[in-house]
């Protein structure tokens, strides 16, 4: 491999979204699991259904929202849905936690090593700016970050195949040298497909996707992004 840039995807894979988990079971307790599956599975579906529905044209997207927007829409949706109370302090409160995530421990080292590699750092996520760096600010990884790239800018979500092409725009240097990371099995699907080399992060050891192709790497945790950079 003749890799030069090593491009993330934000939530799940560098921020740690379990602390929305461990906040969601204080306020309702015994909840905390299904209110934090159900409302990442909605955020997404969200982002899918504006992707694939919306007649984009040269007049602009008409349905879309940013993520920021779409988190808490399908925060409170999975609220209602669970029969939950919801006041907007409380809905307030989990939305703070998603601008405040921290890393996953090994990940702050491993951007480091990357960095001394000489190798192009940057994130591509579906969060919108603001989101995205108040995250990156949080999380330390200010200094170890070339591009925090957002989808924002063209309105359309990954895993649409333009989405991944920003990344060429903004790093000026082929698909095949550039290695996506995603601990999102979807994302790291979508980014194959698109033609990039890829690193899934399975840090739950689950199967691989029965669509194929497959990412050509993954590994339990980020530092398996080093081994594969020794291929
Ligand atoms: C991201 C989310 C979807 O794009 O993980 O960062």
């Amino acid at each position: 491999m003749n890799i030069k840039a090593v491009v993330f995807d934000a939530y799940g894979t560098l921020f740690d979204v379990y602390s929305i988990e461990a906040l969601a079971e204080k306020i309702y307790p015994q909840k905390g699991v299904a209110i934090s599956l159900a409302w990442r599975d909605k955020q997404i579906e969200y982002t899918r259904i504006i992707t694939q529905s919306d007649p984009h044209n040269t007049s602009g997207s008409k349905y879309y929202k940013p993520f920021w927007e779409l988190t808490r829409l399908s925060l409170e949706y999975t609220l209602d849905r669970l029969k939950l109370d919801r006041s907007a302090g409380q809905v307030d409160m989990l939305m703070q936690q998603y601008a405040h995530l921290a890393p996953f421990a090994e990940n702050l080292a491993v951007l480091h090593e990357l960095k001394a590699k000489g190798l192009v750092t940057a994130i591509l996520s579906n969060g919108s700016p603001e989101m995205l760096n108040s995250a990156v600010k949080n999380a330390g990884m200010e200094g170890v970050l070339d591009h925090v790239i957002s989808v924002d800018s063209i309105g359309l979500f990954k895993t649409a195949p333009e989405s991944y092409a920003l990344v060429e725009k903004i790093i000026p240097i082929k698909k095949i040298e550039i290695l996506f990371v995603s601990s999102n099995s979807w994302d790291a699907l979508g980014a194959t497909w698109y033609g990039f080399k890829t690193h899934w992060v399975n840090r739950q050891g689950l199967p691989l996707e029965a669509l194929t192709p497959h990412p050509d790497f993954s590994g339990a945790d980020l530092r398996s992004v080093l081994d594969s950079l020794r291929n």
